[in-house]
């Protein structure tokens, strides 16, 4: 069996092995790939061709890749339970409810990269195992404890890292070849980039998206749901997209896909108050159409022959079913809706088993296994053809992803809700196109609340999802537990969580020019320490905290407490909050109420206002110099809600700061309200 090698782009590969199935990721997905991929530099294969190997097994397709001693592996989609993958076994399934760290997940995603300065993409869409560290026979004996140590006296020992074997297999059972794509650089960062790139460019949101949804309670009626739309806005609590859940629809589980002529009777005057108050609609939907639905008739023969809640499930591998799902979409769109969640398009394999089974049948020619863990991703790409085919650009939610995820604009979230692997989710998303929201939902105290809405204001999206609860979450405590009490004295509840809010609001400016680097460069808007960091163990290990833009590292208190531990990069840092310059290279103990957060020296950082932005607003900057008198600031100019920026109506202006003054620069959008230099 021959390998077929191809060089796609400096620094990317396309690896055939045997004889890979046709319908796959790249099959679907692979149109995309942004034009920046030529300039890039050329790079050397990071190993000899002769390293890949591959054999048919007799119950699928197996391919061996190098490991060398002291590589770190990162990635494989939006894991929970671990981070560094080195030594462990994942097979990748989309799942909703992953009981174990066992490769389950709600996006896992067949792409791994290395401190090495390379990444691998496995183009399949099939439940595929990474096996980052299992012993061959041969290598078994050899490294045995007892061939040279003695025998191993405890587990620690006898499963030693030393133990494992130095390759990377990747198995696809029932498959008989295998597309790899290799992407190497200078950096592991390098390589991410060069992965988002091949997938399309990052994603690029409308202001409004980078501000703050508020999702209502899922029995809300349409006049509860304008009442709390009035509250919000009468107590200033500045969110800019207001979400409603399964009951606006006549039908929720499966979808009808149309507005319940009792609970909503009169939408436009619902979404025309949002309007009135800075807001956008989000509406949820999932994917399966029920019988009352508008679509029924027309997808019928688009469709998996099993149901999932009495509702067809549509083979979004079929671009008519795309087709039908997107036009249907746009009348939504139409009528003023600018962001969706999808929802349940990952499956339940753990909770009494939700779903089709892997074993369905799409008339296209996938499987249900196929199907289950692209779903998420074809739906998202008609949802994205909707808003595209209007000129929008959405920033939605969706809760299943797979592989080239980086351009589409929807955000993960979860049912699951430990704080702790939510935090590590953010790092993790980093190494695979992905953006993940750890959401805030009802909490179990004051204290916690206070801690989960500060690692959302700081995370790709800010979600406050009250779908259980009819009123906010800052409205369900007594205000005698609050926790940061001293950090805001005389304050309620319900001022530090419009506090930040408005926190999340001001970093708009720095935000935007972040994404606008994902989308044009590929560079992860936030991003695990590791790929900045990877050499330290102190540092790339550290999944707790992680880079936010290019100069804030943000560490969260994942619990009720005060205090934690934040590996400190090299070189001096700022604190947020006091503003006391810190030396780094170092683990720090910070002791704070607020949300440890550090400015890297020599930021020129440009913070906007409170409110939430939209497109025409000008946006008055307060710009902090962290030690430093001189500075840029990159800012990005541009109608901030359509596409026209992939035609090149964006501006990356460069605002220059010398001895503590901006120097005249002509700014659309913007205005420097004041600069100031903190040493
Ligand atoms: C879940 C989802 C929740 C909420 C709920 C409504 O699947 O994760 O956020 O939307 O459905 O039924």
């Amino acid at each position: 069996m021959n390998g077929h090698y191809e060089q796609c782009f400096p620094g990317v590969w396309r690896i055939t092995l045997g004889t890979p199935d046709q319908l796959t990721p790249h099959f679907f997905f692979g149109d995309r790939e942004s034009s920046r991929l030529s300039e890039k530099s050329e790079q050397p294969l990071p190993w000899p061709k002769e390293k890949i190997r591959w054999e048919n097994r007799k119950n699928g397709f197996l391919v061996t890749l190098p490991l060398s001693a002291g590589e770190r592996l990162y990635g494989l989609g939006l894991q929970f339970g671990s981070y560094l993958q080195n030594g462990r076994r994942k097979t990748l399934r989309a799942n909703a409810d992953a009981p174990k760290d066992t490769g389950d997940s709600h996006a896992p995603v067949p792409f791994y990269v290395s401190t090495a300065g390379y990444g691998v993409l496995a183009d399949t869409a099939k439940n595929v195992t990474f096996d980052c560290g299992a012993v061959k026979k041969a290598d078994t004996v050899s490294r045995l404890p007892s061939a040279g140590k003695g025998a191993a006296a405890t587990t620690e020992e006898l499963y030693q890292e030393e133990l494992r074997s130095q390759e990377v297999n990747i198995f696809v059972p029932g498959a008989q070849g295998l597309t790899l794509y290799l992407f190497a650089d200078e950096t592991m960062r390098g390589v991410v980039e060069r992965y988002n790139l091949f997938s399309g460019g990052g994603a690029m949101p409308p202001a409004w998206g980078l501000g703050a949804l508020y999702r209502c309670y899922t029995h809300a009626s349409q006049d509860q749901a304008e009442s709390l739309i009035r509250e919000l806005a009468e107590e200033n609590i500045p969110v800019s997209m207001i979400g409603l859940e399964p009951g606006w629809h006549s039908h929720a589980y499966s979808c009808s896909f149309r507005w319940s002529p009792e609970r909503y009777p009169n939408p436009d005057r619902l979404i025309q108050l949002a309007e009135e108050k800075g807001m956008n609609l989000n509406l949820w939907e999932q994917c399966y159409v029920h019988p009352t639905s508008d679509i029924y008739e027309q997808m019928q023969a688009h469709a998996g022959d099993f149901e999932v809640w009495n509702g067809l499930v549509p083979d979004y591998g079929d671009p008519e079913a795309r087709k039908i799902y997107s036009e249907m979409q746009g009348r939504l769109i139409d009528q003023g809706v600018r962001g969706f969640k999808l929802d349940e398009c990952d499956g339940s394999d753990y909770t009494g088993g939700w779903f089709y089974p892997e074993f369905s049948q799409f008339p296209s020619g996938l499987t249900g296994e196929e199907m289950k863990n692209m779903f998420g991703a074809l739906g998202q790409r008609a949802v994205n053809q909707a808003f595209a085919d209007r000129g929008l650009r959405t920033f939605s939610e969706v809760r299943a992803n797979w592989s080239y995820a980086a351009p589409m604009g929807f955000v993960l979230y979860s049912d699951l809700y430990d704080h702790r692997q939510f935090i590590r989710a953010v790092s993790n998303a980093s190494f695979c196109g992905l953006l993940w929201s750890p959401e805030v939902r009802q909490c179990g105290s004051a204290a916690e609340l206070i801690r989960r809405m500060q690692s959302a204001a700081l995370s790709p999206m800010m979600v406050i999802n009250s779908w259980m609860i009819p009123s906010p979450p800052w409205k369900q405590y007594d205000i005698e537990k609050n926790l940061a009490g001293e950090l805001l004295p005389d304050s309620q509840l319900e001022d530090q969580c419009r506090e930040l809010i408005r926190l999340r609001n001001r970093f708009f400016p720095y935000l935007y020019a972040a994404f606008a680097k994902y989308a044009r460069e590929g560079t992860p808007p936030f991003r695990a320490m590791a790929l900045d960091y990877p050499d330290d163990p102190a540092f790339a290990e550290a999944d707790d905290c992680y880079f936010m833009g290019d100069s804030l590292l943000v560490a969260p208190i994942l619990n009720e407490g005060t205090k934690r531990e934040v590996p400190l990069p090299p070189g001096v840092w700022y604190d947020f909050w006091t503003e006391q310059p810190i030396q780094g290279g170092r683990t720090i103990t910070a002791e704070t109420h607020q949300i440890p957060l550090y400015v890297r020296q020599g930021t020129a950082l440009a913070l906007g206002g409170g409110e939430p932005v939209h497109g025409g607003d000008v946006i008055p900057l307060e710009i902090r110099l962290y030690g430093t008198r001189s500075g840029d600031v990159l800012l990005i100019e541009d109608d901030r809600e359509t596409l026209n920026y992939q035609q090149g109506e964006q501006r990356w202006t460069t605002l220059s700061l010398r001895d503590g003054k901006a120097l005249p620069q002509t700014l659309e959008g913007y205005s420097v309200d004041s600069v100031r230099v903190i040493l």
